[in-house]
């Protein structure tokens, strides 16, 4: 038995990939196939566009292809990567994990911990921080994390949620914090609840619309309380360049902001002017994809992180129904102000097909074809 000492090592995200799927569709273009006014989606909600799948398209092309980008930008040795984390909801088979066929894909096999996570949209997250305290705790030894967040989130037809829907991936290396340092320190809250479920063997996800809202503002409640802790909200919060939410649509994150500063008795314009400054101008890339479940904290923060300054912090809020949740910091890194994975992002959205309602009817018939001969 050979023995090996454990060193922690610097850690932090080392590149970031983002994958788009080639369709889109406005929730304007949605609503009068519903029944409603445009500004209910638009104005009621905050959406902007669902990012939808082709027929043959799905979460594992979507996975494979934002990894892909995030190894091509690190340029490390593939050699490094032992460990290989996919964050899901979109389950392809109860047994096998989605990293399976993220790792056939990339040709990753060997020496590498493969594995997927499931926690609702919390699951990318929780993938991350396993990710990064492997590598704190010193067992990684300098080897490298690939992490995958990844989903496709597809309403029933006529849901309340189908206006919300959305696709995308977010896939990160785990090594030296050259994008961004993640701090060590967290803070997690959870509470067991049927906000928002699937049941095995059912295509749609079950939800309580406003038990779900509920759950997220007293998520949020809870996890600034602590972040804030015995300090002055107004001198934390300050000090943080943007802050970040899971985004299942924005105007949840307007009300969880709302419920964040009744937290800390700010006036109505204060509340506003934090929303303003420093959370809605990162919802920018969440409003052009539609919730992406674990994906959709991470299109986030790769918005906020492109552009800060080396040093420059910011704090990300995940929420995965169920429920749990969990604050982050971080800490930009040399490589943050250049933002390269923003052509990733304008590659995906110039280059998608934009479907008229005609069109996406017939992709919902279709998959509902599908689902039927499975
Ligand atoms: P709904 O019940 O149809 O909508 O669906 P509503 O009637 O509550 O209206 C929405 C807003 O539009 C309201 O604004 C209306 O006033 C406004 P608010 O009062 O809330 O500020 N409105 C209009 N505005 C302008 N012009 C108009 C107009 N009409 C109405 N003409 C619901 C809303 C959230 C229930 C639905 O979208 C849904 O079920 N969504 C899915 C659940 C969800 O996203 N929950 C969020 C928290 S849970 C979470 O984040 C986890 C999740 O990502 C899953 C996971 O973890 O895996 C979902």
């Amino acid at each position: 038995m050979s023995t090996s000492t454990a060193a922690a090592c610097p850690t932090g995200i080392a590149s970031i990939g983002l994958h788009f799927p080639p369709l889109a569709m406005s929730v304007a273009d949605l609503a009068p196939l519903r029944g409603e006014d445009p500004a209910k989606y638009t104005n009621g909600l905050g959406c902007g566009e669902m990012s939808l799948c082709a027929p043959g398209y799905g979460v594992v092309e979507l996975a494979a292809e934002a990894a892909r980008r995030a190894i091509r930008r690190w340029g490390g040795d593939r050699e490094r990567i032992g460990l290989l984390a996919v964050g899901t909801e979109t389950g392809v088979d109860m047994s096998r994990p989605l990293s399976a066929w993220v790792a056939e894909r990339l040709g990753l096999a060997g020496a590498v911990r493969s594995y997927e996570v499931k926690h609702a949209c919390y699951g990318g997250t929780l993938a991350l921080r396993q990710a990064a305290e492997w590598r704190m705790s010193g067992a990684a030894q300098d080897r490298a994390a690939l992490v995958v967040a990844a989903d496709v989130a597809l309403y029933e037809p006529g849901d309340p949620g189908e206006p919300t829907q959305g696709a995308g991936a977010v896939a990160m290396v785990v090594d030296e914090p050259e994008v961004a340092a993640i701090d060590p320190v967290s803070y997690a809250w959870s509470e067991p609840q049927f906000d928002f479920w699937r049941p095995v063997g059912e295509s749609y996800p079950r939800v309580d619309g406003p038990l779900s809202l509920d759950c997220y503002r007293r998520a949020a409640e809870n996890c600034f309380r602590a972040l804030v802790g015995n300090g002055d909200p107004e001198a934390v919060l300050r000090e943080l360049a943007a802050i970040c939410f899971h985004v299942p649509f924005p105007k949840m994150v307007k009300k969880a902001v709302q419920r964040v500063g009744e937290l800390f008795h700010w006036e109505a314009e204060r509340i506003e002017a934090f929303f303003r400054d420093k959370v809605d101008p990162t919802m920018v890339w969440n409003r052009l994809c539609g919730n992406a479940y674990t994906a959709s904290l991470w299109i986030s923060v790769a918005n906020a992180l492109k552009g800060l300054a080396h040093g420059q912090r910011l704090a990300a809020f995940s929420y995965g129904s169920g429920f749990g949740a969990e604050l982050l910091t971080l800490e930009a890194g040399p490589k943050a102000a250049a933002g390269e994975w923003a052509e990733d992002v304008e590659r995906d959205v110039s280059g998608r097909r934009r479907l008229n309602a005609r069109r996406y009817s017939l992709l919902r018939d279709r998959e509902a074809d599908k689902r039927l001969s499975a």
